[in-house]
């Protein structure tokens, strides 16, 4: 990415909590890669998020560089992208500070993914778990992001990160670009196979409910064989049919085809078919993310220059956002 270009920015991140599910992939990284021709992109391995849950270090190292290796396998190219990992760029700890100090307690209260976390977690409902949407938010005002493509069950950080960005500029005048979502209309939230009522996450304790996108072949087609569905035996999109739903929103991203074909296509067919159709169109789709990621992976001194590489671009222009920000509030020059 050519810092100078007049594109418009974009910014994501994903935590490195495990292999990436079907959701995490269609909901935001498939697109990443596509949104590089026509915008500057920035995209982060958000380590420093994961921590607000027990993580253990080792594993979460793993994690962190195989997520690395994932985003590229999905088609993030470190050429035209930076790509890097978040707690390598000390700004964002430094500006969370400052946006932590433009940012209510009430409004933080709010947040339903705090409310869900705390439950999951009622033994370490720590404040880095209560403060997590500020990280966010400085994540993404340090880089001036016009634009940030996620799934829908981001969109209230991203409310949060708007209104913070506001605040700040009307507080100590204008620094921050305010933020728009950038959330695909097929596909911002799959749901679990097996609650369809549920989004589909990393941390469902049935095995079932959730397709990682390393999932071999085998294993992608028995999970879909087992979506939950309903007694209908009818291939169409209608309120009350969720998990068809579901599936029909999967089977559409992957192949292209719009919720009417997909409809005469199985016209007359039963749901054993279609089950057995997505199960193929998602392990065909996912098969060059499964080789490339090997190959990264194959690869640590590649992945290790491109990471570095991303950190030193990402201090580059966080910092001058930082340097702002610290006169704006008042701060003495440090130079
Ligand atoms: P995370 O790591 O939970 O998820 C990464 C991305 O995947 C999307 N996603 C889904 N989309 C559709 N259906 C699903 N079932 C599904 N599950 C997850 C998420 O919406 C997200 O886009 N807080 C963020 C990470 C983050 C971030 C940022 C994102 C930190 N800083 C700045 C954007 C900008 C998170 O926990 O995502």
């Amino acid at each position: 990415m050519s810092e100078t270009e007049n594109k418009k920015i974009i910014f994501s991140g994903i935590q490195p909590t495990g292999t990436f599910t079907l959701g995490n992939y269609i909901g935001a990284v498939s697109h990443w890669g596509k949104l590089q021709e026509d915008y500057n992109c920035i995209y982060s391995i958000v380590d420093m998020h994961a921590i607000t849950v027990r993580q253990e270090p080792a594993k979460l190292r793993q994690n962190t560089l195989e997520a690395y290796a994932l985003i590229l396998a999905c088609g993030v190219d470190p050429e035209k992208s930076i790509a890097f990992i978040q707690s390598h760029v000390k700004t964002h700890a430094e500006l969370n500070w400052i946006l932590a100090c433009s940012t209510q307690f009430g409004e933080l209260s709010r947040m339903t993914q705090f409310k869900d976390k705390s439950a999951k977690h009622p033994d370490d409902v720590n404040a880095g778990l209560f403060t997590y949407p500020v990280l966010m938010a400085a994540d993404i005002l340090a880089y001036k992001t016009d634009l940030v493509p996620v799934g829908a069950d981001q969109k209230q950080h991203l409310e949060l990160a708007r209104n913070i960005a506001q605040r700040f500029n009307s507080k100590y005048g204008e620094l921050f670009t305010v933020p728009e979502p950038y959330i695909p209309k097929t596909g911002a939230k799959v749901m679990s196979l097996q609650d369809p009522t549920k989004k589909m996450s990393k941390s469902d304790e049935n095995p079932n409910a959730c397709i990682y996108i390393l999932d071999e072949p085998d294993v992608i087609m028995r999970k879909f064989k087992r979506a939950v569905t309903d007694s209908e035996a009818c291939v169409r999109y209608a309120e009350g049919k969720d998990g068809i739903n579901n599936l029909m929103s999967i089977y559409s991203v992957v192949t292209g085809k719009d919720y009417a074909e997909i409809e005469r296509e199985f016209d007359g067919k039963g749901y054993g078919d279609f089950k057995a159709a997505v199960g193929e169109a998602v392990s065909d789709h996912l098969k060059p993310v499964r080789e490339n990621f090997a190959r990264y992976m194959a690869d640590k001194a590649y992945l290790k220059e491109c990471y570095t590489k991303g950190a030193e671009m990402a201090l580059r222009i966080s910092q001058k956002t930082i340097s702002k920000a610290y006169r704006k509030v008042g701060f003495v020059d440090r130079t």
